[in-house]
């Protein structure tokens, strides 16, 4: 392996801090925007078959637990796990679970690598925002560990639902040519940063593995924020392949809309089903 593999587990360090939200009114509006964030992955997770029954679900790199608030929201959440490694994000999430009264929701601080599967009679399995994009770097095999794990935990006919980004041959092009691709990008007015400059370059052509650099501006005179993270792309076919051999059948789609995954297709969403 070429790269840090612990890097994954660092990168969120200071995200959501809650000293980011200086008044209520800044942590209600940004709370607000993710759950805005969730609605769509809410709603499709929402269309799934699920008998009029509450569901049981797992997030792996659950972040802020954004979606399992929105689940609850909606009422059709059971009980929610979250596993984040993240212990700022953790502490927003426990904060949020408080505010809310959420007392299904169970927010557990923990890398995924170490995380003792214990939940059964899972519904549905979350790795939403590329989440299983970033188990790879951490450990090459840790990627079929959980999904055999998943196998064990789901009711038959359980699904999964993955999230991953998509690299374009534009993007392909020009770190072949220039070694790296940069973008900046505005924050959004409830963001706690006003821009970001993501650079992302490649560190192993071979297995799809990059590396990615962001630089986040504060909106004060404060010092900017860096993180670093490494996450891996996978093919529709690499993806079905590893599905397969596990025991799921997949399907894909082009968006949270559940529109049919095509080769234009912005965004590819996997639903795996426990055979
Ligand atoms: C792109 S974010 C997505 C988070 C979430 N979906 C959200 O929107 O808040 C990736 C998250 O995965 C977490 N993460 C990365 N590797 C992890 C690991 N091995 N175990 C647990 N969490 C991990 C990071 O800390 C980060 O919060």
């Amino acid at each position: 392996m070429s790269w840090d593999s612990t890097l994954n587990l660092a990168a969120y360090a200071d995200v959501e801090a809650e000293s980011n939200y200086a008044t209520p009114e800044s942590l209600r509006n940004y709370r607000a925007l993710l759950l805005q964030k969730s609605v769509p992955v809410a709603d499709f997770i929402g269309r799934l078959p699920r008998k009029n029954r509450k569901l049981h679900v797992l997030e792996l790199c659950s972040g802020s637990s954004r979606l399992l608030y929105a689940l609850n929201e909606r009422g059709i959440l059971a009980e929610g796990y979250g596993v984040e490694v993240s212990q700022s994000r953790h502490e927003f999430a426990e904060t949020w679970k408080k505010d809310l009264s959420a007392c299904n929701v169970h927010n557990l601080l923990c890398d995924v690598g170490e995380y003792h599967f214990r939940h059964d009679r899972l519904d549905v399995a979350v790795l939403i925002d590329g989440a299983l994009s970033y188990l790879y770097p951490c450990d090459p095999k840790l990627p079929t560990r959980v999904l055999c794990e998943l196998q064990n935990r789901l009711v038959a006919g359980g699904k999964i639902v993955m999230e991953f980004d998509l690299l374009p041959k534009e993007h392909v092009e020009v770190m072949h040519r220039e070694g790296r691709r940069r973008t900046w990008n505005k924050g959004d007015e409830r963001d706690a940063f006003g821009y970001a400059l993501y650079q992302v370059e490649p560190v192993d052509w071979d297995h799809m593995v990059f590396q990615n650099t962001s630089i986040y501006l504060p909106r004060t005179t404060a010092p900017e924020k860096v993180k670093q993270e490494i996450y891996k792309y996978y093919s529709t076919q690499e993806l079905a392949a590893l599905l397969d051999e596990v025991g799921f059948d997949v399907e894909y789609f082009g968006s949270f809309g559940a529109e049919a995954y095509t080769p234009q297709s912005k965004a590819l969403i996997a639903v795996a089903t426990k055979r």
